[in-house]
């Protein structure tokens, strides 16, 4: 899929230092898109006297050494170890050098753009010049086209652009060019106006099989129901926290989706009486609410979920709640990040207008505030329940929000995504087409992975269950109860180091035989998730009443909940947060700290997907969690 894409992406990632040559200089395909997404048709080319705003995503300095910058400071091995890196010194050390910025200037104004029309954006991540298509057409050796989608929205863009050989690796990518807007509302409804990507959720939202007349909440009952003593008893979380002032622990949520007190209340007095009328600490961005004119448990069930849980397992710590994105619009993971790294922020840093949320805007009920751009702290761990399918979002898009997260993992921060709940499909339970295009249909045959899952940067988590008739105390299995544990392995995102081994054996004793061409078997890709916990029959209150409650939504904020107590043990002896957790747990010296789950699968795409198998595998990763036991290798480290 998209290979040229790939080859030219991994070749500017790994050239560095090419010389200007001093003769005029030949022209390398850049990007390319290899298919017209469904549902767009092309009208005409785009009139060449119209004015198009051209932006250059200049390549990021020392980009190509992220991966062992943030390994020093975050393998268990290294005598770095937690030596967490301030924000200052991670904008320093990434921003593009002055020798990229004089390269593409240098081509722009020997193509005719002088100093008074390329602008540099003051986090030196863009150059802006406004020119004439005539003009774009001729730099790019491109053609712009207007495209119609169905429900009426127009869009500008051409199928592929060059850019000189002596250019190309200090650019990542240009906009407007092969980009299109990711996310066209929800499958299906053709009548929905075309929207931005807005949303993450619109596909990993939790499920229920509705309401439940009386909580069987006794340790017997957790194969029905699972209430949070069946958790701690699972994964042995007794712990009572000791520095909650010191602490942080973060929950994501994605307007329109918010939380009712009435419903925390609801749950606290039946589950944890002490928590009673607390709320989480509310951290607003780009216009976040908590909205109530919309309720139901597609609004509701999903903040519910992840703050019930949340604030009980690690009651008394405080839960920050991150409410992003205004009533209008919603948010992207990338309006996010910029609240927590102002050199990002806005397509001065690594948005992308055509596919992140603009702040101000001028809505009705619209946040018409100035963008929250480096204003949030970000708390030591941060579960986020939403996610996208890879090839919803383009690879460069992808690259530069997954570096990101190596940026924050730099900084201290463990970074947790859930892996979605459709198995190999990707969320709306869409696969890929043969056709070698990112198209994703309900008849496409090839397996769908999610990001950020695939980012090598954060910690992917998967959902397991325990079987009826089971106790606690017997192993759990893949959950395969309602929603299956996302799995896969990644089309853009080559293979980490820290997972090389153990994936590596999965494909040595347990490949598929009989499915290898619909997935990357190439065993050069990422594999996910890293980890797993309980994502079945979950009690949640829910507008006013208790429902039962399946997804990796769920196993997300409770290994966050773990591993938020771990952070709290550490810091209680003056050591850092854990940080980045994937070199440790893949470490030989962790594999002792997980219950490797070794039956069920994760099914999808008329096929029954991965099999959980001893060791790692692409269903639940290396197992659920036992806090004990990671506790005990933390606590050694320094
Ligand atoms: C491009 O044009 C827009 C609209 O006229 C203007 O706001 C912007 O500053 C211009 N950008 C540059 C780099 O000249
Ligand atoms: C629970 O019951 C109420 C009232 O009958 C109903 O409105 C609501 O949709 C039900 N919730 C779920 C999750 O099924
Ligand atoms: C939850 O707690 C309330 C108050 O303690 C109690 O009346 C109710 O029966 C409990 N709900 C369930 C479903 O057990
Ligand atoms: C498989 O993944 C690798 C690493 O990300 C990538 O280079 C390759 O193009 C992918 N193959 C397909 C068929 O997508």
């Amino acid at each position: 899929m998209q290979l040229v894409l790939l080859i030219v992406f991994l070749l500017s990632w790994g050239l560095l230092g090419v010389t200007k040559p001093t003769l005029r200089s030949s022209y390398i395909l850049h990007e390319k898109r290899s298919h017209t997404p469904s549902g767009w048709d092309v009208l005409r080319r785009r009139d060449a006297s119209s004015v198009l705003p051209l932006r250059f995503g200049l390549k990021q300095s020392s980009i190509n050494k992220l991966e062992d910058m943030l390994y020093d400071i975050s393998h268990p091995d290294s005598s770095n170890y937690g030596n967490h890196w301030a924000p200052a010194q991670v904008t320093q050390t990434f921003a593009p050098s002055q020798e990229t910025v004089e390269i593409v200037r240098g081509w722009l104004e020997g193509a005719g753009f002088g100093f008074d029309r390329v602008k540099l954006a003051p986090s030196r991540n863009w150059l802006e010049v406004n020119t004439t298509v005539e003009e774009a057409e001729h730099l790019l050796k491109t053609e712009y086209h207007v495209y119609g989608h169905k429900s009426g929205k127009i869009h500008t863009a051409c199928s592929e652009y060059h850019l000189p050989i002596y250019v190309s690796p200090h650019v990542d990518l240009v906009n407007p060019s092969i980009h299109f807007d990711a996310i066209l509302g929800k499958r299906g409804s053709g009548a929905t106006p075309a929207k931005t990507v807005g949303l993450p959720g619109v596909g990993i939202f939790p499920k229920t099989t509705g309401n439940i007349s009386s909580i069987l909440s006794r340790l017997e009952n957790c194969d029905v129901m699972i209430t949070p003593i069946c958790l701690r008893a699972l994964y042995g979380l007794n712990y009572a926290p000791l520095s909650t002032k010191k602490n942080t622990f973060g929950i994501v949520e994605y307007t329109p989706q918010a939380y009712l007190q009435s419903d925390l209340d609801l749950f606290f007095a039946n589950f944890s009486s002490s928590l009673v009328g607390k709320s989480p600490e509310f951290v607003s961005i780009d216009g976040g609410v908590i909205q109530t004119m919309q309720t139901g448990f597609n609004f509701n069930g999903e903040s519910n979920l992840d703050l019930q849980y949340a604030m009980n397992l690690v009651n008394p710590q405080e839960v920050v709640l991150y409410q992003v994105g205004d009533l209008p619009q919603g948010a992207s993971f990338n309006n996010f990040l910029d609240a927590l790294d102002g050199s990002y922020c806005t397509f001065e840093g690594g948005d992308d207008p055509s596919q992140d949320e603009i702040f101000p805007d001028n809505l009705p009920n619209g946040y018409n505030g100035a963008a929250n751009c480096g204003t949030t702290k970000p708390a030591n761990v941060i579960s986020t329940s939403y996610g996208y399918n890879e090839a919803d979002l383009s690879p460069s898009y992808t690259l530069r929000q997954c570096a990101e997260y190596a940026k924050l993992g730099l900084m201290g921060v463990t970074v947790l995504f859930s892996s979605g709940d459709n198995g190999v499909a990707g969320n709306g339970a869409l696969c890929l087409n043969v056709d070698g295009s990112c198209s994703q249909t309900e008849d496409g045959m090839i397996f769908n992975p999610g990001f950020p899952s695939t980012c090598p940067f954060v910690t992917s988590v998967g959902a397991t269950q325990i079987n009826l008739g089971n106790k606690y105390t017997d192993p759990e299995v893949a959950c395969e109860q309602v929603i299956f544990s996302g799995g896969g392995f990644s089309n853009y995102f080559g293979i980490p180091d820290y997972q090389k081994k153990a994936v590596g054996k999965y494909l040595q004793d347990h490949k598929p035989s009989h499915f290898a061409d619909i997935w990357n078997s190439t065993g050069v890709s990422r594999g996910y998730p890293d980890i797993s916990a309980n994502g079945a029959n979950y009690v949640v209150a829910v507008d006013g009443r208790f429902a039962r409650v399946f997804g990796t939504s769920a196993s997300t904020p409770v290994v966050g909940s773990i591993l938020a107590m771990v952070n709290d043990a550490r810091l209680t002896i003056g050591k850092k947060p854990i940080g980045f957790i994937n070199p440790a747990i893949y470490s030989d010296a962790f594999s002792s700290a997980f219950h490797d789950i070794t039956s069920g699968n994760n099914q999808g795409c008329n096929t029954p997907g991965f099999s959980a198998v001893p060791g790692w595998d692409p269903v639940t990763g290396l197992g659920t969690p036992s806090f004990a036991k990671l506790l005990e290798k933390w606590l050694t480290l320094p």
